[in-house]
């Protein structure tokens, strides 16, 4: 098992990533000093695969396991739920001293640390993540929250856990679209910030898309030893951890004006990557070998990179980036590369300049207008 370890002084917490790293949770529990009763949070898909054998290992280790499982899917991050969580632990008497585990993707990752965050303001927090985007991303840096009916994330706050541990055995039982999405926010860590990781991709299509245990092992290591030295610099997004979200300010509008349900998040934020490398073409001289190398990794793994939208439907996506919750004083700004492995947050971009980049997402076989 490897251990990493995000630096955020007396609340660094560690990482365990490896087959069967679940193992290590009691442990962490009893290092925390944590209370007996805990309750770990996941979801209808989750709870059949995982649930038991997780709350056997805390009883062995002397710990009072609860199940609360809710119907799986992004519809379930909402305040509806968090309401029936309180209630599941008010009724099963939690204490300050009780703990939260979220077992399962980046919904429950981002419910059950909302719910960990909030009740008694606030009890102990440990991650166990199941999806790929989970364990690369989601889990780690302390976002938690959920969606309101007016925008996703609204709701939300900087809540970090006490460990996560990314079991890599979990993985074998996601579902092949699902393991696809996670690879792009992979890609973006190679792009962002380790020129190294973003070779090793290409040079690992296949025995990643095989999920061969080493390639897996290096690639969730390294985005987690990214995104944790990012989010200890920077914690709550004053500067350097607003790249993180390069490729995401199209991506979310993308999502947003498809009602979350055509892409899913990796899906939108590859089309929003490719965009933003046309982009940093135009504005930072990034060269047209990285934007076509960018641009084949992402097909490399199955994941889209053309776009041809109506022009009543790129207006909805102008109108949705505007409203992006990152958006300060009416100012929507990107993340630009200037080369692989090295990135500017705060660039200011022209709707011109946005709508050429995304004239270069349009199919090269374009059907012929229906005339
Ligand atoms: N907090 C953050 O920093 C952060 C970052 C990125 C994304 N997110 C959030 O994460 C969410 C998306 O996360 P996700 O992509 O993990 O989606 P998800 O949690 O919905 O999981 C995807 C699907 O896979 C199933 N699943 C989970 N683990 C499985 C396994 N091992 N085997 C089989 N099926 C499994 C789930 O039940 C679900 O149906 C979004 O709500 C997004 O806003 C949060
Ligand atoms: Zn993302």
């Amino acid at each position: 098992m490897d251990k990493i370890v995000v630096p955020l002084k007396e609340r660094s917490y560690p990482i365990w990533i490896g087959e069967e790293s679940l193992s290590a949770l009691p442990s962490e529990a009893q290092r925390l000093k944590f209370g007996s009763r805990c309750v770990i949070v996941t979801d209808s898909n989750v709870a059949p695969l995982f649930s038991d054998s997780l709350a056997q290992q805390f009883r062995s280790a002397g710990f009072d396991p609860l199940i609360y499982a809710f119907p799986a899917g992004e519809s379930s991050k909402n305040l509806k739920i968090v309401e029936k969580g309180y209630a599941f632990f008010a009724q099963h008497r939690l204490e300050r001293k009780s703990f939260v585990v979220a077992l399962g993707g980046g919904v429950v990752g981002d419910l059950a640390g909302f719910l960990a965050a909030t009740y008694l303001r606030g009890i102990g927090f440990l991650q166990a993540p199941t999806t790929l985007l989970a364990q690369v991303d989601s889990s780690v840096g302390g976002k938690v929250g959920v969606n309101l009916p007016s925008g996703k994330n609204l709701v939300g706050a900087f809540y970090q856990p006490g460990a996560v541990a990314c079991d890599l055995s979990a993985l074998r039982a996601l579902p092949e679209r699902e393991f696809r999405a996670g690879i792009a926010e992979i890609i973006k860590y190679g792009i962002i910030y380790d020129p190294a990781l973003f070779d090793y991709l290409e040079r690992n299509v296949q025995p990643l898309l095989a999920r061969e245990s080493s390639v897996v092992a290096h690639v969730v290591k390294c985005s987690c030893e990214i995104k944790g030295e990012v989010v200890g610099q920077d914690e709550t997004e004053g500067g350097l951890r607003a790249i993180l979200n390069y490729g995401h300010t199209i991506g979310h509008a993308l999502e947003a004006i498809s009602s979350y349900n055509v892409y899913l998040h990796g899906e939108a934020i590859s089309i929003g990557q490719v965009a933003a490398s046309h982009l940093s073409a135009m504005q930072l001289g990034l060269n047209d070998e990285s934007v076509q190398r960018i641009r084949n990794l992402f097909q490399a793994f199955g994941l889209p990179t053309e776009l041809n939208l109506t022009s009543a439907k790129t207006e909805k996506l102008f109108q949705a980036m505007a409203l992006d919750k990152k958006v300060s004083a009416g100012e929507v700004k990107f993340v630009l590369a200037e080369r692989i492995g090295k990135v500017v947050w705060g660039q200011k971009v022209s709707r011109q300049q946005i709508e050429l980049a995304l004239a270069k997402l349009k199919p090269s076989k374009t059907q012929p207008a229906k005339v």
